[in-house]
């Protein structure tokens, strides 16, 4: 069953709408990605992991679901213009967009003294920089149709600075300001622009940052469980599907036991 057999049922609030999602392949793109497309939504899974996101749109497939893979670096400009053409040339989904999620994002260990410098370039290409191209591009296609949704996904240390990690959270930082800026900017539009901020999940992130486990899991223990990337996805499907004139412009997802940060 396709994408238009779920509208014509009318059982998703996202049918009729094409969804991109970076850093599709695990944690919270994988699960929104899922999430949107059980809503309705034709759903763009981008990163760079092809086989994983063949997978993924098997498994939305096998659920009735439509979905597209498509393998790209998003730190780079070139890349990025890639999956949007590739987008307006999908057929499935009306050869169009609605909404991208600025998923795809990785973190790095320590603090501004303790933090491995030679990364430090591959961290803003990827957090701040691809974000911006990938929001400016999406930015410019939705002013001329007057719609649609831009989510950004920054972090809590993006708000609340933790010297632990404090040369991570600064693209964190950078992205709240390029989301809010794009907001003021594009509101009256017709464009909704959010950032939502993640406090700690359970993801491929804390290996890619370069955590010790071990030293990671003592840290957090004291906040009782930790969040799985759902409860990330149902907050992004919750902005997604309010009427088009609200718009959440931030909101900040912890688990109920994190004091810090
Ligand atoms: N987990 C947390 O505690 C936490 C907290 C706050 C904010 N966040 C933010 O949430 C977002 C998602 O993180 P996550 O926890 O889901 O981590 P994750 O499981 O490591 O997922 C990261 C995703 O980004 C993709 N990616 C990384 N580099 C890429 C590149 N150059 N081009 C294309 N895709 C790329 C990865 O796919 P490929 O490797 O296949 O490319 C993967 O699909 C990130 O922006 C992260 O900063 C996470």
């Amino acid at each position: 069953m396709k994408n238009a057999s779920l509208s014509q049922n009318n059982q998703g609030l996202l049918s009729g709408k094409t969804a991109i999602v970076t850093g599709a392949s695990s944690g919270i793109g994988r699960s929104t990605a899922l999430l949107l497309a059980a809503d309705g939504a034709a759903v763009v899974a981008a990163a760079r992991r092809e086989e994983r996101l063949k997978e993924l749109v098997a498994e939305i497939e096998s659920k009735g679901g439509t979905a597209l893979a498509v393998a790209v670096d998003v730190s780079v400009p070139a890349d990025i213009d890639l999956l949007l053409q590739k987008t307006l040339a999908w057929k499935d989904g009306g050869n169009k967009y609605d909404t991208v999620v600025v998923n795809a994002g990785r973190g790095l260990a320590g603090s501004l003294l303790t933090s491995d410098p030679k990364q430090w370039q591959e961290v803003y290409d990827l957090n701040v920089l691809g974000a911006a191209h990938l929001m400016r591009q999406a930015a410019l296609y939705m002013v001329a149709r007057k719609a649609g949704d831009i989510v950004a996904i920054g972090s809590v240390v993006g708000r609340q600075i933790s010297p632990f990690s404090s040369f991570y959270g600064s693209t964190k930082f950078a992205l709240a300001a390029l989301a809010e800026g794009l907001r003021r900017e594009i509101c009256g539009q017709g464009v909704r622009v959010s950032l939502v901020m993640p406090g700690i999940v359970t993801s491929e992130f804390q290996a890619v940052a370069g955590y010790n486990q071990e030293n990671f899991g003592k840290d957090v223990a004291k906040f009782g469980p930790l969040l799985e990337p759902q409860a990330i996805a149902e907050g992004i499907r919750w902005l997604l599907t309010l009427p088009p004139q609200v718009n959440v412009s931030e909101i900040m997802i912890r688990p109920t036991g994190q004091n810090y940060p």
